[in-house]
């Protein structure tokens, strides 16, 4: 059995989901996970919440809370989030936490020994109203590339470039508004880059024919660009202290910490389950491990030059990236997605509007795999009435409905198969092996194409097949149809379980079987699999598996949750 290392980029602790970060990670790379699980690999799935820097500060002063308990307070927030999605996170853990802090520090000190750290004294913001440096976020400007008046000190929220405080136009202060500001001089470490480049290069290179276009072009262009030293330190109190004498009043900067929180998350899932395998069988010295990670497309550069490079300085053998998968962004009703203008829904309030699987099944079918998506409350309802309701959900209340009354509430028995169910197999078994390949591509949006095709060639069967004529004439040929279309239902259910876990659960067991016992993905073979559910086997009718979404629901949803401006 090979092993799969699943990684999605680790949301900010501060603030809570809404349904661009759902899709941005979190929900394509469990999609991926349950469907590599369902292929019959041994799975790590791994996340948690990034703690440390300036947005925690910033969040936890605003809330008037002590930092450790505001992270705490909202660590617990995504995390119920997360599990009312149901992504099936093997560990769910915090980079604040003390692994992470003690690989932290075994990674730096490793760096320091072989010659990549290096000390310099560099200019920093410093705010005399509130007598301290500003790094980050704690600057507030206008970008001087899209001129953006609330760009943040480390990256512009509007044009995504990656900024330096000093670098912005009419700086300020974001914690107090104060513009009396100077610049000071400040001592901090440095990663050496350059030293890196040309392993890095050589390593980004044999990744070609692996990564996806865009997260492989983001690499070349930084590596064509020359790559320059990073400050990995900060002048601030929330993060880790810095392992070295004369910078203990420093921590480490939040992007070097982070992604060695992926590592550290393992070591602290390790730790809490001595059951389960090392976290070095993942991450050091780990033989057959194919690692995969998620992120949105600006967190590329962390996790294909930055990350890597981190690694790599050490000279250890820690697993690194073999596949990254970055994904666009989605915007709502037209507009950002935005908190602070109360725009967009939040993942915590989607689920108690409509079950997970609506929005799981919507935000995969609509990924912004090439370029962004966008969320409407009509895009949703057309969806889910038309897909779900109209095709997946006719589908099983037809076939059980119609069982039951004719014949009664068992599989069918009798009766022949005929050249019909020759032709459903055969185009069965190739969309069927299209969407496993979509998926092992981890190509989202053409997956989901597949599945729904797969739902609608149940309906074509049954209109093609008119059970309910035929029965008047020759019952026993009713019966093998209707037996078929039993299968079908059961058929769907084990394809659509990545991306509907819920639903999937529930159509089998209308069947009278568990989701546990559902068939491996890999080599799954439709002809077999059609006669699976033998005759006599009981059912049960059920609800309807899906509500339709009326133009009103759409008004009242739109208000709720404003549009766009
Ligand atoms: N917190 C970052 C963001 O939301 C992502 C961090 S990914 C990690 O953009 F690898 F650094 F953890
Ligand atoms: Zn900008």
């Amino acid at each position: 059995m090979s092993k799969t290392l699943i990684t999605s980029a680790l949301p900010y602790v501060n603030g809570v989901p809404h349904l661009g970060h759902m899709v941005g990670c979190l929900l394509p790379s469990d999609v991926y996970a349950r469907f590599m699980r369902m292929m019959g690999n041994e799975v790590l799935y791994i996340c948690g919440t990034d703690e440390h820097g300036t947005p925690s500060e910033v969040g936890a002063a605003k809330e008037g809370m002590d930092i450790g308990e505001y992270c705490t307070k909202y660590h617990n927030r995504h995390k119920e989030a997360y599990a009312a999605f149901n992504l099936s996170f093997d560990y769910f853990g915090r980079t604040s936490s003390p692994q992470n802090q003690e690989l932290v520090y075994h990674i730096f000190e490793q760096l320091d020994k072989n010659g990549c750290i290096e000390e310099k004294t560099i200019k920093q913001i410093y705010s005399v109203d509130d007598g301290r440096f500003l790094p980050d976020r704690y600057v507030t400007g206008t970008c001087p590339h899209c001129g953006y008046d609330k760009a943040r000190g480390d990256q512009c929220e509007n044009c995504t470039k990656v900024l330096e405080p000093t670098e912005l136009i009419n700086p300020r202060s974001t914690i107090s508004g104060s513009t009396n500001l100077e610049i000071r001089e400040t001592r901090h470490l440095f990663l050496k880059l350059p030293m890196l480049e040309k392993r890095l290069s050589e390593w980004v290179r044999s990744k070609e024919p692996f990564w996806p276009d865009v997260a492989y072009s983001i690499a070349q262009k930084w590596l064509k660009e020359g790559l320059q030293e990073r400050c990995i330190t900060r002048d601030l109190k929330w993060g880790f202290p810095v392992n070295k004498p004369g910078f203990e009043d420093k921590v480490f900067y939040v992007w070097f910490d982070a992604p060695i929180g992926y590592i550290g998350i393992t070591k602290q899932w390790a730790d809490q389950n001595p059951s389960v395998r090392s976290w070095k069988d993942w991450w050091l010295d780990a033989k057959d491990v194919n690692y995969v990670e998620f992120m949105g497309k600006d967190n590329v550069p962390f996790h294909s030059i930055s990350f890597p490079a981190t690694l790599l300085g050490t000279g250890e053998n820690w697993t690194l990236v073999d596949y990254l998968k970055g994904m666009s962004y989605l915007t709502f009703e037209g507009g950002k997605f935005s908190k602070s203008e109360k725009r967009g829904i939040f993942a915590e309030d989607a689920v108690k509007e409509y079950p997970a699987d609506y929005w799981r099944y919507w935000l995969m079918s609509n990924a912004p795999e090439g370029s962004d998506a966008s969320f409407s409350f009509e895009l949703f309802a057309s969806v889910i009435n038309k897909d779900l309701n109209g095709v997946l959900g006719n589908f099983v209340s037809r076939v059980l409905k119609m069982t039951a009354s004719k014949i009664g509430e068992e599989v069918p028995a009798g009766g022949e198969d005929t050249e019909i169910e020759t032709a459903l197999i055969k185009v069965l078994q190739e969309r069927t092996d299209d969407y496993i390949k979509y998926m092992k591509d981890l190509e989202f949006r053409k997956a989901l194409n597949e599945l729904r095709a797969i739902w609608v060639e149940g309906n074509n069967y049954i209109s093609a097949a008119e059970p309910w004529t035929v029965i008047k004439e020759n019952p026993e040929r009713a019966a093998a149809i209707l037996r078929t279309c039993i299968n079908l239902i059961r058929i769907f259910a084990v394809l659509s379980a990545p991306v509907m876990p819920q639903t999937a659960e529930s159509m089998l067991q209308r069947l009278g079987l568990r989701a546990e016992n559902m068939p491996s993905l890999n080599g799954f073979n439709v002809k077999k699999e059609i006669s699976a559910l033998k005759p006599g086997q009981k059912f049960s009718v059920g609800e309807a598996l899906f509500e339709r979404i009326t133009p009103e629901r759409v008004e009242e949803l739109k208000a709720k949750y404003g549009s766009s401006k």
